[in-house]
């Protein structure tokens, strides 16, 4: 059977990094689904009604500009509250998971309910302080002004609507292996992940 491999946890914990580099290290397609929220949630920004905007959601939604910045993030996170937006874009997560010669998909449910029976799930955290330093980085880096209370005050609420919702909250799986990125640096996150697969595959 083609290997599923589910990576879930909060924002800027790594886990789109590992996932990423999962995917190359073990030749696996590789589907970052807040993407698929994000669009979504652009949408939405942009006037259309969240629930009709999921159900007509097609690939060149997921190549608009700024979906990976702090708006995007924000209306992601609304969006993904409400059951009808989740329920849309479950068959294409699905779909993506069962493919021939295997996937990663990162994300929040991944492991609880979009694959509950992915064989490898990992649930990758670090503190609210390491996560929003580094999206505190990025964003500067990207030249978006912001102040790293800001973005750790966006980190925490989106970190609690996120668990707090009652339809797929973010959570891990009960048989998911927890990688705390905290303390580590790139190679070591991807380092501690490569290994965690090879055990299990
Ligand atoms: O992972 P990313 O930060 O891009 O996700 C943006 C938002 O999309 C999250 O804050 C979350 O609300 C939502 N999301 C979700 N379920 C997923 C992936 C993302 O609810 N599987």
């Amino acid at each position: 059977m083609a290997l599923t491999i589910a990576v879930d946890g909060p924002a800027a914990s790594g886990k789109g990094t590992i996932g990423r580099a999962l995917a190359e290290r073990f030749g696996l397609g590789y589907l970052d689904t807040g993407l698929l929220y994000r669009a979504v949630g652009r949408r939405m920004l942009d006037g259309e009604a969240p629930v009709a905007a999921a159900r007509a959601l097609c690939a060149a939604d997921l190549e608009a500009e700024g979906l990976r910045g702090p708006e995007a993030a924000e209306a992601a996170s609304r969006v993904a509250a409400i059951p009808e937006v989740r329920a849309a874009l479950v068959d294409f997560q699905r779909a993506f998971a069962a493919r021939e010669g295997g996937a990663v998909l990162d994300g929040r449910d991944i492991g609880t309910v979009i694959c509950p029976d992915a064989p490898v799930k990992l649930y990758v955290t670090a503190t609210a302080e390491a996560r929003a330093a580094r999206r505190f980085k990025e964003l500067v880096g990207q030249g978006h002004a912001t102040s790293f209370e800001d973005v750790l005050a966006d980190i925490r609420a989106r970190d609690a609507r996120d668990a707090g919702r009652a339809d797929a909250p973010m959570r891990a799986a009960e048989d998911a292996v927890h990688i705390d990125t905290t303390e580590l640096d790139v190679a070591a996150a991807i380092a501690r992940a490569v290994a965690e697969v090879a055990a299990r595959q």
